[in-house]
């Protein structure tokens, strides 16, 4: 499967969001009709607005966390069932700010991507090393970890290779880089799973997307989605099925 998703992080008030939805639609129903999919995940407040903006349109709407326990005490967390009853397709998982400014361990990110996908809502498992762990020659060692994760899950998962320090520099990793890593998780999520997608992540612009939608099944866009035109460009240059 081919898709292609903008992450908003902590941007966008609820005007913002639905302007947004709205330039989007008018660009994706204008032009080209898309045969891969596409989605966004705004921050938690504009979710059952931008489902309700988005519906019957097939584009996706996702949540950027959740905690893995169904119900209890757990003050200013949100469960899966909360967002499933939402709505949402998807949900991004161990992206590398919540590894490292919020100190989610690799532990807790497989016990998110089991309850999501046992739900029945997508995961989208985000790896990816930092620039020290790649300069000692730690990269596959990394994700390898973090891979596991993936471990006794039964449906479609998304992975998104997102190397920590690409992400939001406006330098992404170069082609052969992503190659190297997205063929090896390929091979070893093979291990866990039949079925998944493998996306890249990490300063991704047009050109970006045009030069590496051969070697991975889409992309996770954070900056540049928030522009829709540029997420549009980005959604056409990804869509090669
Ligand atoms: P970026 O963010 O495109 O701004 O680098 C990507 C991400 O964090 O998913």
């Amino acid at each position: 499967m081919i898709i292609t998703l903008a992450n908003f992080k902590m941007n966008k008030t609820l005007y913002d969001n639905k302007v947004w939805a709205e330039k989007f639609c008018e660009l994706l129903f204008k032009g080209r009709k898309l045969s891969s999919k596409v989605g966004c995940a705004p921050s938690f407040p504009y979710i059952k607005t931008m489902k309700d903006v988005l519906i019957g349109t097939g584009i996706y709407v996702g949540a950027q966390n959740m905690y893995f326990e169904p119900k209890g005490a757990f003050t200013g967390e949100v469960s899966i069932s909360q967002l499933k009853d939402l709505g949402i397709d998807f949900v991004i998982i161990g992206h590398s700010e919540r590894r490292h400014i919020f100190g989610e361990t690799d532990e807790l990110i497989k016990k998110k991507v089991h309850s999501a996908a046992s739900n029945g809502i997508l995961p989208v498992l985000c790896v990816g090393e930092t620039l020290e762990q790649r300069k000692s020659g730690k990269t596959l060692e990394i994700i390898e970890k973090q891979l596991e994760a993936l471990e006794g899950a039964k449906n479609h998962i998304v992975i998104a290779y997102e190397p920590v320090w690409a992400i939001g520099t406006g330098i992404p990793a170069t082609k052969e880089q992503i190659k190297e890593v997205v063929d090896f998780i390929r091979e070893k999520s093979k291990k866990y799973i039949k079925d998944f997608s493998v996306l890249y992540g990490g300063s991704i612009d047009e050109k970006v997307a045009e030069e590496i939608s051969d070697i991975c099944d889409g992309g996770l866009v954070g900056s540049a989605s928030l522009d829709p035109q540029k997420f549009y460009k980005i959604c056409l240059a990804f869509d090669t099925v």
